[in-house]
């Protein structure tokens, strides 16, 4: 069976005193969630220390935003995976289309940054999606192959047995517009296809999660699709109540 997966990207909100109460909050609910859900919470690097010490004991896993392209080195500004891995963090996501289209990530970026991610023992959360026009013009399908093609593709069968991919239509994050449980179904299983061309039967065990304007109202009905095994929540990951409320939608 395949794990089943909530995580919250903070993106760039709370200071750290407030990243702390809201990680407290979530763990305060943990034991309301099942044990089957794997939860996560991706705070900014900032607070990744305190966060990790006050989910101690808590069984809510704490996740990086992204990780450094390099090992180390002389490259101001960056955060590199063995830093996040020492802070306890377990998990990173990778590729999200805000970086892809405000920082100009690119496959090749990309690339590297799983290299450094799996050296560290970190489990890659990598986004793939579509934005409006390519969706428009009926292109999704094509976009996320080859987002998954030109990085997923270039992992080993070990790498990839560690891998957690997310599907964020660009059109449905921070929008309020949501796919539909059928628009997310279809290309959640037109994903493990693509998954199962390059690496078999693994493919049945990668979780693969939606993320677009999930909130507790349509969570359940999302994740009761076949093909989705859970969320990457944005704005709704803010509030303990409602990121909760979404783990419960399992
Ligand atoms: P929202 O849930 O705010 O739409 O954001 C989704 C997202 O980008 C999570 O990574």
């Amino acid at each position: 069976m395949r794990k089943k997966i909530v995580a919250g990207n903070w993106k760039m909100n709370t200071l750290p005193a407030e990243g702390v109460e809201l990680a407290k909050g979530v763990a305060a609910g943990r034991n309301e969630v099942c044990d089957c859900v794997t939860m996560i919470v991706c705070p900014p690097f900032t607070h990744i220390h305190s966060v990790v010490e006050s989910l101690k004991r808590s069984n809510v896993e704490v996740g990086a935003q992204d990780c450094a392209t390099e090992v180390k080195g002389a490259y101001t500004g960056e955060v590199s995976a063995e830093m996040i891995a020492a802070l306890g963090c377990k998990y990173v996501i990778l590729g999200h289309s805000e970086r892809r289209q405000y920082y100009g990530e690119t496959s090749e970026t990309l690339n590297k940054k799983m290299s450094r991610a799996y050296e560290n023992g970190l489990t890659p959360i990598y986004c793939v999606g579509e934005n409006l026009e390519e969706r428009e013009a009926e292109r999704h399908f094509e976009v996320c192959k080859s987002q998954i093609e030109e990085v997923v593709y270039n992992l080993t069968e070990e790498q990839f047995g560690n891998l957690v991919i997310a599907y964020e239509p660009v059109w449905a994050i921070g929008t309020g517009k949501t796919a539909t449980a059928e628009q997310a179904e279809e290309i959640h299983a037109y994903i493990r296809e693509v998954l199962r061309a390059k690496f078999g039967a693994a493919a049945e065990e990668c979780p693969i999660l939606y993320g677009g304007s999930c909130k507790p109202s349509n969570a359940a009905e999302i994740f009761s699709k076949e093909n989705v095994d859970g969320g990457l929540i944005g704005g709704a990951a803010l509030k303990a109540e409602d990121f909760l409320a979404i783990c419960k939608a399992f």
